[in-house]
């Protein structure tokens, strides 16, 4: 986690470290930057070096630049990675306490250089000990009053928190979060948030005929969870919830048709990133107490090829009735989100959005850079989530359902398959989930994002927390409008 905290000033500090923010050459000089130190920072442009930094003794003052790009999204973007950079200067300068000074005149900057600063201080110390223990030096942002957007801040900070949890749970190993140490994280963030959480176990699944997610489960030595989070505050904007699909897989080695390619399984605790987002996304939503009513479903499990792990050849029987020929117990990931997905029917859901680090072909397409998305909701959500995405820099890209990938999934003898053929692998695990949904749907596949390996601006390395910011943007500002 990060121990950094936002604080607001009323007035501005006489000595301490400074982090100011310019659009124009010319805000420098109504301060106390001398002709030289201004001319310094025009030829750190001129090289293309948006940020510059003096030291005055003990202290530093740093210089962050962006005159803005041709869309508001880019800015946006660009004011949070030289937030990024400040952060990493003051790390270097051992700095623990930074005053912003926005002399941009606008307030939204403050916001995105906040949000940048947060998101970039994170570090996973849980298992370091002695010296390797080394937190971050940044432990207080002061941000005055007059230049600052309160509310949007606090919002920002809470959005940051929900997204470093996110983090938090993608960076845990099985060797600590397995299914039932996630539903136990999940109980404790609804109680800090006031959500609502329902955890299923085993007998419970048993009796709900989730055949895809027992079948993943009968592998491994821990038992699987199901897991239902709602937030349903007094007078929600919506009259059908939104619901929100995870996928849980704490572990993924493959099971029997084990992770072929060497070095393929090493990140694999990162395979409920899809669930992390979700439950993140909705502890941010219940803390901010947005008027939305969104119901969260995570089927939890890992999948290992243990004793009485399911098998390639084997003929399952899922929650909706529907038959799948196991032909790659590797493609595990869509057998427990269609359970989920089924499920969900009974809400009668306006929308359901399943998030899911589902295929590495997602992650072969795009890379770390988007978000692979497909479904049957109207354009109209097409076009607000991916505004969404553009936002908060979780960008989306659209593959196609188009009925020929039906025939992609045709079993010699149970309904489905629950694979298809060596093209098309993000689409045909779309299509396998659009099997099991009757109602307006997006899946997102996060394979690509949702664990970097190596950092990206205030992205770390490992555990991004993708899709929490995403979310929440999108349930702010499309539901409930
Ligand atoms: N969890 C993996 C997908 C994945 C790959 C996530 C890389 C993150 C990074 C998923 O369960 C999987 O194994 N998918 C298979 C499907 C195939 C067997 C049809 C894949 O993508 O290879
Ligand atoms: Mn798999
Ligand atoms: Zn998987």
């Amino acid at each position: 986690m990060s121990t950094v905290r936002l604080r607001f000033i009323n007035k501005i500090p006489t000595a301490g470290n400074s982090l100011f923010l310019v659009s124009h050459i010319n805000q420098l000089k109504e301060t106390e930057f001398k002709k030289e130190e201004i001319r310094q920072v025009q030829h750190a442009l001129e090289r293309r070096h948006p940020i510059t930094w003096f030291k005055d003794g003990p202290h530093v003052r740093i210089v962050a630049f962006e005159e803005g790009k041709p869309e508001s999204w880019q800015t946006d973007e660009a004011w949070r990675k030289h937030a990024a950079k400040a952060s990493s200067s003051c790390e270097e300068q051992g700095v623990a306490s930074l005053t912003v000074r926005n002399l941009t005149g606008d307030p939204h900057v403050v916001t995105l250089v906040a949000e940048g600063l947060l998101l970039s201080c994170y570090r996973f110390l849980k298992y370091r000990t002695g010296s390797a223990y080394r937190p971050n030096t940044l432990k207080e942002i002061r941000l005055l009053k007059d230049e600052a957007d309160e509310k949007a801040i606090h919002e920002t900070e809470l959005i940051a928190t929900a997204t470093l949890k996110a983090r938090d749970l993608v960076n845990e190993p099985l060797s600590y979060l397995t299914a039932e140490q996630l539903s136990r994280e999940i109980r404790a963030m609804g109680k800090e948030a006031g959500f609502k959480v329902q955890v299923f176990n085993k007998a419970q699944i048993k009796k709900l005929k989730m055949g895809g997610l027992l079948a993943v489960n009968q592998g491994s030595p821990n038992p699987p969870t199901f897991n239902i989070l709602e937030w349903k505050p007094p007078r929600p904007r919506n009259k059908q919830p939104y619901v929100l699909v995870g996928k849980g897989v704490v572990f993924d080695t493959g099971g029997l048709s084990l992770k072929p390619t060497p070095g393929s399984m090493d990140m694999m605790k990162c395979d409920m990133a899809g669930a992390a987002a979700v439950a993140c996304a909705i502890y941010a939503v219940a803390r901010a107490r947005l008027p939305v009513h969104v119901v969260g479903l995570i089927p939890a499990t890992e999948n290992r090829p243990g004793g009485n792990a399911y098998a390639p050849g084997d003929v399952l029987t899922m929650h909706n009735g529907t038959t799948v020929e196991v032909l790659n117990t590797d493609a595990e990931g869509r057998l427990i989100l269609a359970d989920a997905l089924s499920y969900a029917r009974r809400y009668r859901p306006q929308l359901v959005i399943d998030l899911a680090t589902l295929t590495g072909a997602a992650a072969r397409a795009i890379g770390p850079e988007g978000i692979v998305f497909m479904g049957t909701a109207s354009e109209a959500v097409k076009k607000a989530l991916s505004e969404s995405g553009y936002r908060v820099y979780e960008r989306l890209v659209e593959f196609p359902l188009w009925d020929e990938y039906e025939n992609y999934l045709k079993s010699d003898i149970a309904d489905i398959k629950n694979i298809g053929g060596p093209n098309a692998g993000a689409i045909t695990a779309g299509m396998f989930l659009k099997k099991f949904t009757d109602y307006p749907w997006l899946h997102l596949d996060i394979a690509g994002p949702a664990f970097l390996d190596k950092p990206d601006g205030y992205r770390p390395k490992n555990g991004s927390g993708v899709g929490v910011r995403l979310l929440f943007d999108f349930l702010k500002n499309h539901v409930t409008r």
